[in-house]
């Protein structure tokens, strides 16, 4: 069991869950994940851990409503409920070095598994140079967080309405013709976001990495449902990454897996089908 300490609703159906999980905390390092039950007949999802505390034992998790568990999550749950069990810190943590100049890319949601990766980079001596996007202007998660943390900003939206209009994509393309040395471009969110950041940076050859989010289920490496194919090679994002060579990752075949079990999602997306997670 593992007790929700705090909840705060960050954005439209998203919430900021802190949770008390000493053994999670304790040995969890950035980059790495959870798979969370939340009752006997939930399913599992896996959810990249966003902070935690050494100090006191807690966690904390970024969750979009957009289905059952996640559903439950945020709404039916509330601060002083137990969730029934969080497995982990599971996958590799991400790897930490004194690269140069790192560029990180978060959308959307994907924000908040970038900043504790940011972070570290940026404690061991890396310039950090964020990207953060967002649909729009009330969709924006931990921008004070992420600048903290980051040596240049930017904020783009779709709409325009804070920061540039437009995608992560277009300020670190604008970087890369600029001519600014990136040793390294780390990105989170949506698989079509982290398949046009791979795009944008293969020509000038900077290493990239994507955190793959996976649809999971054991965690282990047993079940295969979190297969994915990198380098013409099937990988299993639980215990192979979730972190991989954005240049080598099949995303086509990424999208695909992904839309495997929607219909089966008793709550409707809250993207409506409309949003842009599952474009080409
Ligand atoms: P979203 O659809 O609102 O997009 C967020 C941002 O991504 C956009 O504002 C834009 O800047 C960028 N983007 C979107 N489409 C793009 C395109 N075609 N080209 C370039 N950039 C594009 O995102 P959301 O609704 O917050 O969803 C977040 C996604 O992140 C979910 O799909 C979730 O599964 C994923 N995620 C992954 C992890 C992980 O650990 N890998 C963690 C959290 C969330
Ligand atoms: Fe089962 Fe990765 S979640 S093999």
């Amino acid at each position: 069991m593992a007790k929700i300490i705090k909840k705060l609703n960050v954005a439209p159906a998203i919430y900021e869950l802190i949770i008390e999980a000493p053994l999670v905390a304790h040995k969890c390092q950035p980059g790495q994940f959870v798979i969370v039950r939340t009752d006997e007949h939930s399913e599992r999802i896996p959810l990249t851990i966003a902070d935690f505390d050494i100090d006191n034992g807690h966690i904390t998790l970024i969750v979009q409503t957009v289905g059952n568990t996640t559903g439950h999550l945020c709404e039916i749950f509330d601060v002083g409920d137990d969730i029934l069990d969080i497995v982990g810190p599971l996958g590799h943590p991400s790897v930490m070095k004194k690269f140069g100049t790192v560029a990180v890319i978060g959308g959307g949601i994907g924000v908040a598994p970038v900043f504790p990766i940011a972070r570290a980079y940026h404690e061991i001596g890396n310039k950090v140079i964020s990207i953060i996007g967002a649909r729009s202007k009330d969709l924006i998660i931990w921008q004070k967080k992420m600048a903290a943390i980051s040596d240049v900003m930017f904020i783009t939206t779709d709409d325009g309405s804070a920061g540039r209009k437009g995608f992560v994509t277009d300020p670190l393309r604008k970087i890369l013709e600029a001519g600014e040395k990136i040793d390294l471009v780390l990105a989170i969110g949506p698989v079509i976001m982290m398949k046009n950041v791979a795009a944008v940076t293969a020509p000038f050859n900077v290493p990239t990495t994507a955190s793959l989010n996976t649809i999971m289920v054991d965690g282990t490496g047993m079940c295969g449902g979190c297969r994915v194919m990198v380098g013409g090679e099937n990988k299993f994002a639980c215990v192979d990454g979730p972190e991989f060579d954005a240049h080598k990752v099949d995303f086509q075949n990424l999208v695909m897996r992904q839309q495997m079990y929607r219909h089966q999602e008793a709550m409707e997306y809250s993207c409506g089908g409309n949003c842009k997670c599952v474009e080409e």
